[in-house]
């Protein structure tokens, strides 16, 4: 006999019983489940909705459930098609009619709203913790490479010199920003939705503000239709993560070109680096490819979700049974490639000799060659022009700014003086550039520390 089976009288057919059961995934809620449903008996036992040891043997006989559940000893129904029936159900078969109370004023629909804000209440700032490790790891790289001059790129093509440490603290502040979207997402997730019922509340006089206040719940849900029907913090939570594995996804392909042997900016530890069946020379980058690869499936979530409530009427339906999986996995995955993402890159190896070289082909330093034309009072557009022939000239005849004689650079532009080959080093270009948010060491430096304040601050 299914707990709602009152007004049945055919058994549910086999299928169906499977196609519709939540069990094998949501499991996974049982402490939240547990939690929800002791406060909700605590308050029950407070308005006089039950007795005070009716109240105590819920609550007693709940606790005893989630040890068993935690020690293996609980074999979960498919029958008893999700975590709430589930537990509802060994309750009373353990202490009887008291059990059946449990469920006075409050329905699946905001239990399970519940269930899922508890959960993400948890591993929101679990989240928060591991994008926070993989942040002190950029910065504690950046105070490392804080000269170490490395090619820019637009169009991955070689663009000015910039640093290391510029180039790490730039995925700080995305990842900043993901930090400040899960806060407020975890802000929209902290309201307390039980007492919306199956959607219109209860005629039984509960205390929804002690029960929040029992879960540690800012505030309560201000409309009963609304709280059993909203998943918005689900898809808002799944941005974010879709926002953070965006940003891993960069950093990864960035590492998979720096670790290639064109680059060779970067050689990855052994620890997290995989080899070739074939290829005996191999040493391949696997970590960060997946992690590239697995983005796809957050965004994959997020857009799952947004389907799944597209034109979903008020309130509750069992499409937002849907929820769940995507969520569950999207907090696997994020979690799992920051787990192993952080101590990859903090073990790797960046050739620091490579960097520079590679910097100081290509002509990385024509705009600063531009500007000096500037600061001697020409132009920028005819600075700019002056500069593209000289590149021109160096590449039709095989040399590089440095190879030029004081001549060759005043056949280009009288204004051309002694102090040009001061102005095209690789360390005045990265120096000169001193404005806040630039490369320059100096700027860097007080980028790092603002980083290192939001970090303590985390
Ligand atoms: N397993 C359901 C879910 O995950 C719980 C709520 C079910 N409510 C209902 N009336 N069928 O959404």
């Amino acid at each position: 006999m299914k707990l709602w089976g009152g007004r049945f009288t055919r058994t549910t057919d086999r299928l169906v019983e499977d196609f519709h059961s939540s069990i094998s995934f949501d499991q996974r809620l049982y402490r939240q489940d547990i939690a929800g449903s002791i406060a909700h008996a605590r308050m029950l036992a407070a308005v006089g909705l039950i007795t005070p040891a009716e109240g105590e043997a819920i609550i007693k006989g709940l606790e005893e459930i989630r040890a068993d559940i935690e020690a293996g000893r609980v074999t979960f129904d498919v029958g008893a098609e999700d975590i709430h029936i589930n537990i509802e159900k060994l309750l009373t078969e353990r202490i009887g009619a008291a059990g059946k109370k449990l469920h006075t004023a409050r329905s699946r629909n905001d239990q399970v709203a519940l269930d899922l804000r508890l959960y993400l209440k948890e591993e929101i700032p679990e989240v928060k913790k591991l994008l926070a490790g993989l942040q002190k790891v950029l910065v504690d790289l950046a105070a490392e490479h804080l000269h170490t001059i490395m090619p820019g790129y637009t169009h991955l093509q070689k663009a000015q010199p910039v640093t290391l440490a510029h180039h790490l603290l730039a995925y700080f502040e995305m990842f900043y920003r993901d930090q400040e979207r899960l806060d407020g997402c975890l802000e929209r997730v902290d309201v307390m939705p039980l007492g919306a019922g199956a959607l219109a509340g209860t005629t039984l006089p509960i205390d929804r503000e002690m029960v929040a206040r029992e879960l540690g719940f800012k505030e309560i849900s201000a409309n009963s239709l609304d709280a059993v029907a909203d998943r918005d913090f689900v898809v808002e939570f799944l941005a974010a993560a879709s926002l953070i594995m965006m940003h891993l996804s960069r950093l990864a392909e960035e590492i998979i070109l720096w670790s290639s042997e064109e680059f060779g900016f970067i050689e990855l530890d052994d620890a997290y680096s995989t080899g070739s069946s074939m290829m005996p020379q191999k040493k391949n980058p696997d970590v960060a490819e997946l992690v590239r690869g697995k983005t796809g499936r957050v965004y994959g979530h997020l857009m799952g979700m947004l389907a799944v409530l597209k034109g979903l009427p008020l309130a509750y339906n069992k499409d937002l049974q849907e929820d769940k999986e995507a969520l569950f996995d999207a907090l696997d995955t994020v979690k799992g490639c920051l787990m192993v993402f952080t101590p990859m890159l903090a073990t790797a190896k960046f050739r620091v000799e490579r960097m520079r070289e590679e910097a100081a082909r290509g002509f990385a330093t024509a705009t600063d060659v531009a500007e000096y034309l500037v600061r001697k009072g020409l132009p920028f557009r005819e600075a700019h022009a002056v500069v593209g022939g000289l590149v021109l000239h160096c590449l039709e005849q095989g040399k590089s700014f440095q190879d030029l004689t004081l001549a060759e650079w005043q056949s280009f532009s009288p204004h051309f003086a002694e102090d040009v080959f001061d102005c095209i080093t690789l360390e005045a270009c990265v120096q000169g550039r001193d404005l806040p948010g630039g490369p320059s060491p100096a700027a860097v430096q007080q980028a790092l520390e603002r980083a290192r304040k939001i970090l303590a601050g985390i």
